[in-house]
Order: C-alpha cells, then structure tokens, then sequence
C-alpha cells in the first residue's frame, strides 16, 4: 500500500503523523511511503532522515494526497486538506467530528473512509490511540494553569504548589480520566482514590457539587469525554460568573467542543481571553506545543493499526477488528459512528454494512 504523510498545517502544530522509525517498520512490511518535505521537521526530524528509512519525498501536501491510498495524520484535516481526498481513499488521523458539522460535511462528500485515532477503542474499555495524548495535555494543564495564575499573565497571583505556611491553589479537575478527578463513574473515583490517597479529593459530579467546588477554585481543569460525542456543557456561564476574578480555566475537553458553557476553541499563537475576569485557556491540539514527546508516544500507539489498516486492507483491517471498526466515523459518504451522527443531526449507518 502506499501511505502518505502530510506536513501538518494546523496553527503550531508542530507533530507528524510518522517518525522515520515508523516510516522504516512500514517500508520493510513491504509499504511504500511518500512523506512531504519539512513534515519531520517540528519533531527534529530532517528529510534525510526519512529518506534514509525508505520514504519517497514529495514537494506539497497535494502530491502526497494525490499519490497515497492511506493517509496519516494528527490533526483533523483542515478545509485545503479535505479537497485533497478522493473517495475510497483512507485517513487515520483525529477528528473530532461531533463539535465540527462542516469537517463532517465535507468529509462526507469526499467518500473517503476516514478512521478517527480518538474512537478507536481497546480490549481493556480504553481508548488506546486518545490516551497518549491526554497523558501529555493532562500534565500541560498543570503547566499552563501553574503558569497563567501569575499576575503578569492574568491570573489571581497564586503560586499554584504554595509554600509552607500559605496553602497551595486550589485546583479543581472535571472528570477523572486519562486528563484528570471529579467524575461520575465510581470506578474511576475508586482508582484516583487508591492511587492517591488523601492529598486529592475525588467526588461523585452532581451539580451541586461542580457548583460547589467550581466558584471557590482558583484553577479548574476540564477533562470530561463521553467517546465521540460532544462534551456534556458542566459548567454554565453563570457559574463562570461567580467565579474569582483572576481564577484560571483549563478546557482541554474543547476538541471535543468544551466542558465550560463559555469557552471557544483558541491556538497556541493566542491561547486565553477573558469572561468575566475569569481567564480561559481552550488550545484544541496542546500536544502539538511539544511535539518530539507527542509524536514519539503517539507513533508507538497508532503503529500497529497503521500496519493492519496497510498490511491487510482497510476493509479487511476493519473486519478483523472490532476496535479498529470503532474508529471508523465516515465511510463512503456515510456516518459510521453512532454519537457523531447524533451530535451533527445526521443518520448513522451501521460500519458493517459498508464493509464486504
Ligand atoms: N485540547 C487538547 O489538546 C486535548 C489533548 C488530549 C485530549 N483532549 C481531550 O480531553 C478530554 C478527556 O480525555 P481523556 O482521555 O481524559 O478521556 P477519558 O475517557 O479517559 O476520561 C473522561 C472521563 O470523563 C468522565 N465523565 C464523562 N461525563 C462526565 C460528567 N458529566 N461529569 C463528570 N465526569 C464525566 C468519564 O467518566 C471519564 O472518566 C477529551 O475530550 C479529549 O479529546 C484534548
């Protein structure tokens, strides 16, 4: 098969869909890969490189397009990119679709079979090709919280871990997953709880308890998810008006629409503006700020699907696993995942009955 890797083109996005380590296992599966110029390069990674591990160069995105049956991305293909497919033609790259009815559109009408990395799903209940990248945004929420709490940066003039004798920020995460600790499933309280202990505080999400906790922080970080739908709206704007003055929210839920009523989707060019004194940071790609860490542990989990969707056939890879199957969120001008299909107000059909 020959696999195409584009360089991304999102606003600091500096992450790439292959490492030539990657390109190197592909190739010797008897692949053939054609990467465009400067795509390693926010990773460190020249052309030489990537040559040197057997990949073809091209000089745009449009010649990789135009020669590739599977594409591999990170981020969700940007309007120029999706003029680029071609029906039958495979994408494996985040999406993020249920926030996002023009990208659906659109990725309707290309009939190209489009395989979202975040609704691939796993043995063990997990989602296996999400979770890398939450591990790396839910460490950069702290980072960035910690950082925009300083006065110069807007925030209260907390020093987020505190000192002895002047109590630490007091911080407040909505759901308790890969990013976060304020859920609604007891299981993932019960798994915080014993992997923590007494410094976190888990509680059962009511909304009386969001309203609680949320007015007296000084840094809440958004990290709720139900797989493929948008993300459930937990904090209103009325509550963001009680808020401190100088309080900083972290939506990292915001690729999939954002967990605060008052957030908006921002880059890393101009990452936070201000709702009643209450500054929001809502970057959709944060790993993309730190790329040679992101694209590392996104290419050992996206691999191994990469080389089932190249090695056997997208219709055969999809066939053989169910997983895989669960990624699929278009295909041949249909929706294919049940919550997408929900949240853009379009009918869902069954991946099955696509596939032969
Ligand atoms: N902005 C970015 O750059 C970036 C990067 C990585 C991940 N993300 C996003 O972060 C979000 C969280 O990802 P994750 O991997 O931690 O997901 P996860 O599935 O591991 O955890 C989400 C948790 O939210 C909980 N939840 C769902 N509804 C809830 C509610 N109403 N109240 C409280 N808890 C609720 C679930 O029980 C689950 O434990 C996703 O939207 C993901 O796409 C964003």
């Amino acid at each position: 098969m020959r696999i195409g890797v584009p360089k991304e083109i999102k606003v600091h996005e500096y992450r790439v869909g292959l490492t030539p380590s990657s390109v190197r296992e592909a190739t010797a599966h008897g692949n053939a890969v054609i990467v465009e110029r400067g795509a390693g390069a926010g990773i460190g990674m020249t052309d030489g490189q990537y040559a040197a591990a057997g990949a073809t160069l091209a000089a745009s995105a449009a010649e990789v397009f135009a020669a590739a049956d599977l594409i591999v991305k990170v981020k969700e293909p940007q309007p120029q990119e999706r003029q680029l497919l071609r029906p039958g033609q495979v994408l494996f790259t985040y999406l993020h679709l249920a926030p996002d009815p023009e990208q659906t559109r659109d990725l309707v009408a290309s009939g190209a079979v489009c395989i979202a990395y975040e609704t691939v799903t796993s043995a063990a209940g997990g989602l296996p090709l999400l979770a890398p990248m939450s591990e790396v945004a839910g460490r950069m929420s702290v980072q960035v919280g910690a950082y925009f709490l300083e006065k110069a940066h807007g925030g209260l003039g907390i020093l987020l871990g505190g000192v002895p004798g002047v109590d630490p920020a007091k911080v407040v995460v909505l759901g308790g997953g890969v990013v976060g600790t304020h859920d609604r499933n007891p299981e993932a309280l019960n798994r915080l709880w014993a992997q923590f202990g007494r410094p976190l505080n888990t509680v059962f999400s009511t909304r009386d308890a969001v309203e609680r906790h949320v007015a007296g922080a000084d840094l809440v970080i958004g990290g709720v998810l139900i797989p493929g739908a948008a993300a459930p709206k937990l904090v209103s704007a009325e509550l963001v008006r009680r808020m401190k003055p100088g309080a900083v929210v972290v939506d990292v839920a915001i690729d999939q629409g954002g967990c605060f009523e008052t957030s908006r989707p921002t880059t890393h060019t101009d990452p936070t503006y201000v709702v009643d004194g209450v500054v929001h940071y809502c970057v959709t790609n944060m790993p993309g700020d730190v790329p040679r860490t992101s694209t590392l542990a996104l290419n050992n989990a996206t691999m191994p699907f990469v080389l089932a969707l190249a090695d056997r056939g997208w219709q055969h890879a999809l066939l053989e696993d169910p997983h895989l199957r669960n990624g699929l969120n278009v295909c041949n001008g249909h929706v294919t995942c049940q919550p997408v299909a929900e949240a853009v107000g379009r009918q869902y059909v069954d991946p099955l009955t696509l596939l032969h």
